[in-house]
Formats: structure tokens, C-alpha cells, sequence
């Protein structure tokens, strides 16, 4: 990244001394330094606002630095910022974990915490491994995205996520995920590999693929394979990672299924955007497949920061905002929202789809190929920006996951730039 006279103190101390994520620092432009959030904006150091179109990385939900979760967060902080997890415990992890278990009625019984999205998928790769005893392969999706520590990396199967990872990770079993029109050739795959006796759990982002490119899927096929993987006996893992916490309408996308899986990631937007906190909710029978007198038999995973109180603090707090009618009423009228939009611009000659799950939209511009790295990124994300607008396109498609707070006046003000970028772009 050069640094330009025009870089604020604080980029240039940035560019001397951080290497950011997901970036080119040969040819990136310098990042934008934020010291201040309201809301659904971003105030920079040198006066420039934005509004947070994808929640900072999808996990924001009610708005930046939100009084209420803050203040929670505070006064845990005058109580007790930290405690080793194994041995000990404390009342905001049990407490988070009782309402959480409470959200699926009994389905699961118990939570193991991590930090963060990549972690909470190790940990149910790994328990599910253990269970099967090492001896059976994972089925996924191809085009999945489960985070980037290596288990996680493997599960999503080969992808230009991590290419230059590809001799270091472990095989699976990858099949289509069941896209709309797709769907019987999905479960055809789906039924061979099955039918090999080789799958030992299936892991899956349910409803719609996030990072692959916001990709929606026909939850009725999922449900169906999760279905046979009961009677099969192959654990289930649904990564709602990106889709929990109401970013797909309901709170969670697996509620759309005849059964919940067996395992659940959760993380993003688990704290509300503030703090890391990774979940994994397990069914009784993998908790009780673990105990023994044999201590080498334990699940033999944890982080240093495992449980953290203050984390623990603003996810209770995030359920308390999260579980307010309010916030229900919020994510329906922005998928109205959303729903005006796609009816109105779905069928525009520059858009191969535009497709409305619960709070995100997405939009794929027609463009000669489909790269991750499509130039139409960075425009998009240069034009959004200079009208104050926080954007990340994956590729050439553009989707929007925005804090639940956004109002109506800042989502149209949003689209009316997607229309400039539909009917003026050359
Ligand atoms: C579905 C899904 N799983 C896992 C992850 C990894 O989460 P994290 O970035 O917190 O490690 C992501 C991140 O985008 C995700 O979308």
C-alpha cells in the first residue's frame, strides 16, 4: 500500500506496522481509519461518514456501539474480565448458554464456547471426528465457505479461498448444494456418496452459501438430506455462522427444518458485533458419547479466552435486544424492503439474479467471469464509498446484510446507488 501525503496520521502509522486481512498490500489503497460508530455509520478520523451496508463483516445487528450492549459490557468489565474455562465457570457463560439451549427447545443440551466462527466449526469437526472414531470422510457442499483455520478450510472443500492451503488439507466428500432448479442432481450426488457408507457427518451453510456469493439454496432439499442423514446415522452440522441471530428472517435458518442438526456453529453475530465469541450447540447423545472414566477420552480442545465474561455479557445483552419484538419487526420490514427492490430490478438486463433471503439481498451483474477477484469489486466498492456507503462485493456480486437498525430512508438511499451503478454504468 503507498502511503499518499493525503494519508491521516493514523493510516500512515497503520501502513508501517499491519498486515490486514484478505488484502493485497502491494496494491491496496490505504485502509480508512474509524474512531467512531453510531448506529448503522462509521465515522472516520478525518470526517467521513459511512453507512454499514454489511454490518461489518455480518456482525453488527443492532447498530455500532449500542448504549445498551456497552454499558452491559462496562460493568461486566468492574466484575470480572476473565476466568480460565476449564475447572472453573461463571454466571454469564451459564447464563448464555441456558438461553441459548432455550432458543431450540430442548434440542440441544449443551454449548461449547470457542472465539469465533472458524473455531466454533473445529470444534464440531472435531467432536464429530471422535465420535466416528476417525474411520468415515465429511460430505459438503462445494462453493462453501466455513472460516480459515485449517479444519474449516478442509470442510469447504478446494476453493480459491485456499488455494495455496490445498496439499495441507484433509479430503471430503463435495457435492452441489440444491440452487433453485438444481436441486434433483444435488441429491442425486448427494444419494451416491451416501450410499458409499464413507460419510461419517455432513457439514452445510443452511438456507443460503454467504462467502461463495450469497447463493440461496431450496431449504426443502436440505431437509430432506438431513433427514436421511438421521436415518443413516451421519451427524448433521449446520454452520449458521453467517445466518444466525435472524440475518435470514427467523432467528435461525436451521427453523425451517423438520429437525435441528446435531451440531450448530454459532458466532458473528452472536455478541452483537462487539466482542469475538464463538458457539457450538451439541445434542445430548455426541455430549454423552464423550464421557468415560478414561480422562484421555475428553474432548481435548480449548482457547485461552474460551467463554470470555465480557464476551459472554454482550451476547446476553445482543439476546435481550435480539429477542424484542422490535427487532422481529425490524427484520421483516427490511426484507419488505428488500422484496420491493428485487420485484422492481430483478429482470434488469445488467443482473443475472437478485435474490432476497430474510435480511441480505444480493445482486450478480452479468460480467465475463465470476472471479472473487473481478475488477467490478473494487469500482463498486470505490463508488459506494465515496458516497458514503460501506460495501464489500464478493466478485461481481453485491449483497447487502445490514444492521437491523438501518432505517428505511438509508436502505433506499443504498438501491438508488445500485440503480445509478444498473441504468448509468457503462
Ligand atoms: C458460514 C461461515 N462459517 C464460518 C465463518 C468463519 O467465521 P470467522 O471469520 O469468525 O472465523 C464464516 C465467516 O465468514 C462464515 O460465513
Amino acid at each position: 500500500m503507498e502511503k499518499s501525503d493525503s494519508c491521516s496520521s493514523f493510516v500512515k502509522r497503520d501502513l508501517d506496522c499491519i498486515w490486514h486481512p484478505f488484502t493485497q498490500a502491494q496494491i491496496a489503497k490505504p485502509p480508512t481509519a474509524i474512531v467512531k460508530g453510531k448506529g448503522a455509520y462509521l465515522y472516520s478520523d478525518t470526517g467521513d461518514v459511512y453507512l454499514d451496508g454489511i454490518s461489518s463483516w455480518w456482525v453488527n445487528l443492532h447498530g455500532h456501539a449500542h448504549p445498551y450492549i456497552a454499558e452491559k459490557i462496562a460493568k461486566q468489565a468492574q466484575e470480572l474480565e476473565h476466568v480460565i474455562f476449564a475447572g472453573y465457570t461463571h454466571p454469564q457463560a451459564i447464563l448464555l448458554a441456558e438461553r441459548l439451549l432455550s432458543l431450540f427447545s430442548g434440542h440441544f443440551s449443551h454449548v461449547f464456547y470457542s472465539d469465533n466462527g472458524s473455531t466454533s466449526v473445529e470444534v464440531a469437526l472435531k467432536m464429530a471426528f471422535q465420535v466416528k472414531g476417525g474411520k468415515k470422510r465429511l460430505l459438503s457442499f462445494q462453493n462453501a465457505y466455513h472460516g480459515d483455520t485449517f479444519g474449516a478450510m478442509a470442510s469447504a472443500g478446494k476453493s480459491h479461498y485456499n488455494q495455496p492451503f490445498w496439499p495441507y488439507l484433509f479430503e471430503v466428500h463435495s457435492i452441489p448444494p440444491p440452487i433453485f432448479g438444481k436441486e434433483d442432481e444435488s441429491f442425486k450426488a448427494f444419494e451416491r456418496v451416501i450410499a458409499t457408507g464413507e460419510v461419517g457427518a455432513f457439514i452445510f451453510e443452511p438456507l443460503i452459501q454467504g462467502s461463495g456469493g450469497m447463493i440461496p439454496h431450496c431449504g426443502q432439499s436440505l431437509n430432506r438430506m438431513i433427514q436421511r442423514c438421521k436415518k443413516e446415522g451421519v451427524i448433521t452440522i449446520a454452520d449458521e455462522v453467517m445466518t444466525g441471530f435472524g440475518r435470514t428472517g427467523s432467528l435461525f435458518a436451521s427453523k425451517s427444518f423438520e429437525d435441528y442438526p446435531d451440531l450448530m456453529c454459532l458466532s458473528k453475530g452472536i455478541t452483537g458485533g462487539f466482542l469475538p465469541l464463538g458457539a457450538t450447540l451439541v445434542k445430548k447423545y455426541i455430549f454423552e458419547s464423550f464421557l468415560s472414566q478414561n480422562p484421555a477420552r475428553a474432548f481435548l480442545h480449548g482457547h485461552s479466552y474460551t467463554a470470555n465474561p465480557l464476551a459472554c455479557a454482550a451476547a446476553n445483552a445482543n439476546l435481550d435486544l435480539l429477542l424484542q419484538p422490535e427487532c422481529h419487526e425490524a427484520r421483516k420490514r427490511i426484507e419488505l424492503e428488500h422484496l420491493q427492490f428485487q420485484k422492481q430490478w430483478k429482470n434488469h438486463p445488467k443482473l443475472i439474479r437478485c435474490d432476497v433471503v430474510g435480511t441480505i439481498l444480493a445482486i450478480e451483474y452479468k460480467t465475463e467471469n465470476a472471479s472473487y477477484h473481478h475488477p467490478l469489486k473494487e469500482r463498486l466498492i470505490d463508488f459506494f464509498k465515496e458516497e458514503g456507503v460501506l460495501i464489500r462485493p464478493l466478485g461481481n456480486v453485491l449483497y447487502l446484510i445490514p444492521p437491523y437498525c438501518i432505517r428505511p430512508e438509508e436502505l433506499q438511499k443504498i438501491y438508488s446507488l445500485i440503480i445509478i451503478t444498473l441504468e448509468k454504468w457503462q
